[in-house]
């Protein structure tokens, strides 16, 4: 069985978890889109991991880790990260695949991700992501494909620094390729070819993590202020290398929405409601520590992520932070009475707010009724409901 897991608002859904959490009925969790922007949270109990690059399998299950084509990886991050597995996890014994088409964050990527955002305005994490997107499409990136061959991989840093002249910016060729090549040497047992990819994967039981959340998705999110990549649904096949088959694809919301950087957002809260939230959330960026923008949950936006990622079933994360809040609001529609079937104009929308009785606690009767209540607006079941931090804080519904 092969499931989807998408997060349906602007990222920070907490999916790393809920991912963590499913993939003990998985052989592997496979990425297929972003790369070091993301940050995965998992909070194993004892001990808490911070990822932004490896898939949120669950280690100590032995689950096995696969990472497509469609993720871009920052080196000296996924070094870390490995490093830390084998520290965290010494015991673990799951697969690790890597495509040799996954494509390389050089460290003036950054660099010039900084520059660009002076000038767009975009709030990204400034973790490359755009610029080496954007290298990738002008076919002058390196891949891992190419981190075998010395002369190769120079070649290419060698044009890539003449592109790099229009930004005003130089780098070390020689001292890219050392990065570069000593980084192969860490990872070369893992690389495979997407047909290998696809054979390996064939007939196991794959849980494709989305990375960031529908809203950011490159063609269907609040473009511009979205990330570079296919990061819905849609992005799974390119991001795998081949067409895959989905049995159910789960979609991840928060119980009020959340944004970092910039771009429309109808239901955000200003001044003290928005601090209340972000305290009791603790919403700070796992990859940056800025803090999240921060209001209440927005049906319309909510049924265009559903509807637009094809998401069958739904996980509701952080309900607990709301524990305690006299009244809870939710954008059942907006004021000029249409149906959202585009984000054009989102930033001219006016919510309409329903107000529901707080909760308590997770097991009281108004927290019943925001439950059904937003199953019956989305017309999908909620199938789990995440109640805490920890990894087994996720009952099923
Ligand atoms: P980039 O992906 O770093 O280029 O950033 C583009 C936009 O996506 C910015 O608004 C970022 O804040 C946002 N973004 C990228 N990755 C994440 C994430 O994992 N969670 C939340 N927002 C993200």
């Amino acid at each position: 069985m092969n499931r989807v897991v998408v997060g349906l608002q602007w990222g920070d859904e907490g999916k790393g978890k809920v991912v963590t959490y499913l993939s003990r009925y998985h052989d592997v969790v496979a990425r297929f889109s972003g790369g070091a922007n993301a940050g995965h949270t998992v909070n194993y109990g004892s001990f808490k991991v911070i990822h932004h690059l490896l898939p949120s399998a669950d280690f100590i299950r032995n689950v096995g880790i696969a990472i497509g084509n469609g993720v871009l990886l920052d080196p000296q991050v996924f070094r870390e990260e490995l490093v830390e597995l084998r520290e965290r996890f010494p015991g673990y014994s799951g697969e690790i695949l890597v495509s040799e088409n996954a494509h390389i964050v050089l460290p003036v990527h950054k660099e010039v991700d900084r520059k660009v955002d002076e000038v767009l305005k975009i709030g990204t994490t400034k973790r490359g992501i755009g610029p080496a997107c954007a290298d990738r499409v002008m076919r002058a990136n390196v891949r891992i494909a190419e981190l075998h061959d010395e002369k190769r991989v120079r070649a290419l840093l060698k044009k890539n620094l003449s592109l790099k002249s229009f930004y005003n910016l130089t780098f070390d060729v020689e001292k890219a390729l050392d990065d570069l090549l000593e980084f192969y040497n860490t990872i070369k047992g893992f690389v495979v070819s997407s047909l290998q990819m696809k054979r390996t994967l064939e007939g196991k039981n794959v849980l494709f993590e989305g990375t960031q959340g529908v809203l950011l998705d490159l063609d269907v999110g609040t473009y511009p202020y979205v990330t570079s990549m296919n990061c819905s649904s849609s992005g799974v096949s390119a991001g795998m290398g081949f067409p895959v088959k989905v049995d159910e694809t789960i979609g991840v919301f928060k119980a009020y929405t959340t944004r970092v950087g910039e771009g429309p957002f109808p239901t955000e809260l200003f001044g003290d409601e928005g601090e209340t939230l972000r305290r009791a959330g603790h919403e700070y960026g796992s990859t940056t520590g800025r803090p999240r923008r921060c209001g209440w949950l927005d049906l319309p936006l909510l049924n265009y992520a559903i509807e637009v990622a094809s998401v069958d079933t739904l996980v509701m994360t952080k309900a607990d932070v709301l524990n305690g809040f006299e009244k809870v609001k939710v954008c059942v529609r907006y004021k000029d009475g249409k149906e959202l079937l585009s984000l054009r104009d989102l930033e001219k929308k006016e919510p309409v707010y329903e107000v529901f009785d707080g909760w308590k606690s997770l097991e009281s009767r108004e927290f019943d009724r925001f439950v059904n209540f937003i199953e019956k607006e989305t017309g999908k079941p909620i199938k789990y409901i995440s109640t805490g931090e920890r990894l087994e804080d996720i009952v099923e519904v």
